[in-house]
Order: structure tokens, then C-alpha cells, then sequence
């Protein structure tokens, strides 16, 4: 029987598996050691879950899935090795250890992150699926880590420490710096399916409502919770005087609108139920569990 967890716990060993598959022990010189530091044995695999159920739920095939749902958490690893450098947030904790710069030095963490984004083209280039595939999916996958996708985000977060930004500039923000990858895999799962346009576009829409949600909730816990519990430092954004929701409207207020995220996110999902061939309502779940998640 469907459990949203059981299913989520699945995906991420799946990928996990994968994930070493592509990395293996081999050399073990220092670059490949810290890319195998941040991209296994830690977070959640969620990007790497949605391109899976997006996929399976619209009648295609895991395998085809599967190199693209890799290559995306290898984007998203890098971006979590940059984003904790010095100059960034400066943060040291990441999934429960120190991050990538304080294991293994700033210079070996920028080239980790470099070489992971790299491999990710690698890795979504030699799916064994047809090649307009492909190129629709390298295509997609580097425009949402570009300038105009998740780098664009963290520029405008950068500049909004220095700027008073308002609630438009913060929600852009959002959906670039944490929204793009989330489209992307949504998007992602519908190219490995062969969906439609029109399916495409739903999906993105679901991803975008949820990738929003899921940052507000991100800087809800950095106020909220404990290092402990997330796995990484809390307190970083007020002490880089970041914007956020939560600094504009309060915790309270931040979790109505994420809320209403979710639910304009179900709004899309719910209008393309009749493509959906294998729907367990996993997606719906996943909207949820972006809420109410504790890590
Ligand atoms: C953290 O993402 C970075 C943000 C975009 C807020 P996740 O919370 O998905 O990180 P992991 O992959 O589970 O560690
Ligand atoms: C991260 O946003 C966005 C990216 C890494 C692209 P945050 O800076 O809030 O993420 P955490 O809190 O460090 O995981
Ligand atoms: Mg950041
Ligand atoms: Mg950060
Ligand atoms: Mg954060």
C-alpha cells in the first residue's frame, strides 16, 4: 500500500545507489573526495523524488528517469558547497557535518562544486533514451542553474543584504534561487516521460508554487528550529541580514502564505489528473510534507 514516506525513503536510496554508481571510490584524490563528501549519504533527494514520481506518474520508465534525477542532485550538491563558502552565507554545518570548505579547504570546495556541475551534464547526456530527449533535458537543466535560473537567485540574494528589498523582489528571489531546480525537475520528469507541452507547463507550475513554498518554510526553520534537527546553522539569514518572508511578515504570516502556495500548487496537479496514468497522490503529499517538514 502507498505511504508518502515509504515512497520518499525509496526514492532517495534509489538515487543514493545511483549516485555512487556515478562517483565511485576510485582515485580518491582530493577534489573527488569532496565531491563524494557533499553529494552522498545526506539530504533529502527531493528534487531526485519529484523527477522519479513525475515520470512514473505520466506513464514513463524509471531508468529514463533515473540519470536525470542524478544530475539534478549533483547541481543542487554543488550549489549547497558554494552557497556555505565564506563569501556566501558562510555557513559551516551542512547535512549534519561541516561543510565541504571546512573539511577539505575553500579552493578543494570550489572545485567540487565546479566538477559536480560538470558531471551533472555528463551524467543527464548519457541517459540511454532518445537524443531530442536529451537535448531538451541538458537544455532545461542549464538553464535553471544559469544566470537567469538558481545563480541569478543567489545574486539577487547577495544584493539583498545590501538593499531593503520588497515582498515582489524577495519572491523573485525565491523562485530562482530555489524554485528553478524544484521547475526543473518537474519539468525534468515530463521530458523522460515524453509528456506534452501542456502537461509541462502544469507541472511547472506545481513546482513553482511548492519550490516558493519550500524556501519560505527553509527560512521559517532557519528562525525556528535547531542545528541539531536541520543539519545545518540556524540564525544564518538574520545574521547576514538576508530579506526574507519571514523577516517581512513574521513566522505566523510567512506559514499562511506558504500555505497558499501549496494549495495553488494542488490547483495545478489537480488539472492534470487525466494525464496522470499512475497517480497515488504522492505529489499532493509532497506539497504537504514541504510544509510540515522539520529538516
Ligand atoms: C536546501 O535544500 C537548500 C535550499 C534550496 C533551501 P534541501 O533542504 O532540499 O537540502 P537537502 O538536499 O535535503 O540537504
Ligand atoms: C539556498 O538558500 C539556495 C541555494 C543553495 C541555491 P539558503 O542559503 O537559504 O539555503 P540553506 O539554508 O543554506 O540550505
Ligand atoms: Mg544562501
Ligand atoms: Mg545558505
Ligand atoms: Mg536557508
Amino acid at each position: 500500500m502507498y505511504q508518502f514516506k515509504t515512497r520518499l525513503s525509496q526514492y532517495a536510496s534509489l538515487t543514493e545507489k545511483t549516485l555512487q554508481q556515478y562517483l565511485p571510490e576510485e582515485s580518491g584524490d582530493k577534489v573527488t573526495q569532496a565531491m563524494r563528501y557533499s553529494l552522498l549519504g545526506g539530504g533529502k533527494r527531493l528534487r531526485a523524488a519529484l523527477v522519479l514520481e513525475f515520470c512514473l506518474a505520466l506513464g514513463g520508465k524509471e531508468e529514463d528517469a533515473l540519470p536525470f534525477a542524478c544530475a539534478l542532485e549533483m547541481v543542487h550538491a554543488y550549489s549547497l558547497i558554494h552557497d556555505d563558502l565564506p563569501c556566501m552565507d558562510d555557513d559551516d554545518m551542512r547535512r549534519g557535518k561541516p561543510a565541504c570548505h571546512i573539511a577539505f579547504g575553500e579552493a578543494t570546495a570550489l572545485l567540487a562544486g565546479d566538477a559536480l556541475l560538470t558531471k551533472a551534464f555528463e551524467v543527464a547526456s548519457s541517459n540511454n533514451i532518445s537524443p531530442n530527449q536529451i537535448v531538451q533535458a541538458v537544455l532545461t537543466l542549464s538553464k535553471a542553474a544559469g544566470h537567469h535560473g538558481m545563480i541569478g537567485g543567489q545574486r539577487m540574494d547577495l544584493e539583498n543584504e545590501q538593499i531593503p528589498a520588497n515582498i515582489e523582489r524577495v519572491e523573485e528571489t525565491n523562485l530562482l534561487k530555489t524554485g528553478a531546480l524544484i521547475m526543473a525537475a518537474a519539468k525534468l520528469g515530463c521530458i523522460a516521460a515524453g509528456a506534452s507541452e501542456g502537461i509541462i507547463l502544469l507541472a511547472e507550475k506545481y513546482a513553482q508554487n511548492i519550490g516558493n513554498a519550500f524556501q519560505i518554510t527553509d527560512d521559517i526553520l532557519d528562525c525556528v528550529s535547531s542545528e541539531e534537527v536541520l543539519g545545518k546553522p540556524i540564525g544564518s539569514d538574520a545574521e547576514n541580514n538576508k530579506t526574507t518572508y519571514v523577516s517581512f511578515y513574521g513566522v505566523d504570516s510567512a506559514r499562511d502564505i506558504a500555505l497558499q502556495k501549496v494549495n495553488l500548487a494542488k490547483q495545478a496537479l489537480n488539472m492534470m489528473d487525466s494525464a496522470m496514468v499512475n497517480s497515488s497522490g504522492f505529489l499532493y503529499d509532497m506539497a504537504d510534507y514541504i510544509l510540515s517538514r522539520t529538516n
